[in-house]
């Protein structure tokens, strides 16, 4: 096969930084089968859209995307296109019924079929479970090169069936990884310049090793990688932050002061029908607790509005707990109600009283934004440089809290991690000079 000229692959990747991390290892995959990557779908011979469920915008965005593709295909009939991520679990065959000119159709537990499923030696729709870890399975990451920050998948799947939410039906049941195979991908990034990982799962705190060791043991075993300087985590929920990973928390420098911990709504009547399992004050307990083994951290988190049965009281009890915490930065979404899910068919809020709150909503949460930034203007914090900057000898990076920095440092090359002393806050990012 690697006489041949390399075909392209073009991938389009939605939804969350888990299928940011798939669509890398379905690259490598397919790289092994002589694939280079394209960022042209004019240019490809297949394109693979990583598709993500979680709303119904979100969902349909696939549809208008094979719409975009059709006049390709008809152009070149042999051009692949593959259907992979929470879509694909979710509809499965149907995919191809409603847009025939995809070939294939993978699920998120199944992409260590793909190559056979290119190859036409695999069938062409492909959504199991399999019994194994599909990690055990994909082809070793290639030894190239990486980008200062990494993503590292160390859980999957989610057994909690929060009543609005997709994901324990297309990601299935909660798998970790175990630590010796996790330890080996890290050891190996750092190997390749990777200075930061971020640890993902769609309840990464839920994570266990074989022995029993919670998430908090991970973490302390990761932060004995020489080289490894910043470990995050994302996403959380709010019942499985143990008290070892508190304590990491407070131990373990290379663990960023930042925690996105979704809470959904500040409404205990909410909180119940949306099958969270715990209530505004346990949540405001809890953040007191982090907040007493850290004191500087950052806290992030996602709302929904208009869940079915919100009242304004409801509305309003967000908005309090919010105010309570005091946000670095939140994602809010309107509900949107998802086939199969518990809450799919009760009754709907309104529309634009759903609006209304979303928007006032918002409207809070970016005072907390822009405050939160603001607030680093004078400090003096650690920047992990990734690439040059829109000016002339400028270079940008993050800081420990993910805000973006500008700094006028012309000498300073991507991957290295220097204090800076935070100067000005712009709408999106911040400005600081090396100390
Ligand atoms: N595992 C993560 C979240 C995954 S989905 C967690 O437990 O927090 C990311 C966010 O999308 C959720 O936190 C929720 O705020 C939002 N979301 C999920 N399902 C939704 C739905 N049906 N309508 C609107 N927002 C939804
Ligand atoms: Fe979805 Fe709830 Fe699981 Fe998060 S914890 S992935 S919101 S079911
Ligand atoms: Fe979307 Fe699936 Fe991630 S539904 S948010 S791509 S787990």
């Amino acid at each position: 096969m690697t006489d041949q000229t390399p075909k392209k692959l073009f991938i389009k990747t939605y939804g969350c930084q888990m299928n940011v991390y798939d669509s890398q290892r379905m690259a490598e995959a397919m790289g092994a089968e002589g694939y280079v990557q394209t960022d042209r779908a004019e240019d490809a011979d297949m394109v693979l859209l990583n598709t993500c469920h979680i709303r119904e915008k979100a969902a349909e965005k696939l549809y208008s995307d094979l719409g975009r593709l059709r006049p390709l295909k008809g152009a070149r009939p042999d051009l692949k296109i593959g259907v992979a991520g929470c879509v694909a679990q979710a509809e499965g065959e149907e995919i191809i019924r409603r847009a025939p000119l995809v070939d294939l159709v993978v699920g998120p537990q199944s992409y260590h079929n793909l190559p056979a499923m290119v190859r036409g030696e695999a069938p062409a729709v492909n959504t199991e479970f399999p019994p194994e870890d599909k990690f055990d399975h994909l082809p070793q990451r290639r030894a190239t090169r990486r980008a200062p920050a990494a993503f590292l998948t160390v859980q999957e799947g989610c057994d909690k069936f929060c009543a609005f939410c997709v994901v324990p039906y297309t990601r299935g049941a909660e798998v970790s990884r175990p630590m010796a195979r996790i330890m080996a991908e890290a050891r190996d990034l750092v190997a390749r310049g990777v200075r930061e990982i971020t640890l993902l799962g769609q309840n990464v705190n839920g994570w266990h090793g074989e022995g029993g060791e919670g998430f908090g043991a991970l973490i302390r075993q990761l932060a004995g990688i020489e080289g490894l300087d910043r470990i995050r985590y994302t996403t959380s929920h709010p019942n499985d932050m143990g008290d070892d990973l508190i304590e990491a928390h407070r131990d373990i420098p290379q663990l960023m002061p930042y925690l996105h911990l979704p809470v959904q709504s500040g409404s205990d009547r909410i909180l119940k029908a949306m099958n969270r399992k715990h209530t505004a004050e346990q949540y405001l307990r809890l953040i007191d607790r982090i907040r007493a083994a850290r004191p500087d951290i950052m806290l992030t988190s996602d709302f929904i509005v208009g869940f079915p049965g919100e009242s304004d009281q409801d509305h309003a009890a967000t908005l309090r707990l919010v105010e309570q915490v005091g946000f670095g930065t939140a994602f809010s979404f309107k509900y949107s109600p998802r086939p199969g899910t518990p809450a799919f068919g009760r009754e709907m809020v309104a529309d634009e009283i759903a609006d209304a709150r979303l928007q006032e909503l918002q409207a809070l949460l970016d005072r907390q934004q822009k405050a939160a930034q603001e607030s680093m203007v004078g400090r003096t914090l650690g920047v992990l440089f990734e690439k040059p900057g829109r000016m002339p000898g400028q270079m940008v990076g993050k800081s420990d809290y993910l805000h973006s920095v500008f700094v006028h440092a012309p000498e300073v090359a991507p991957g290295e991690l220097l204090q800076v002393r935070i100067k000005a806050s712009a709408p999106n990012s911040l400005e600081g000079e090396l100390v």
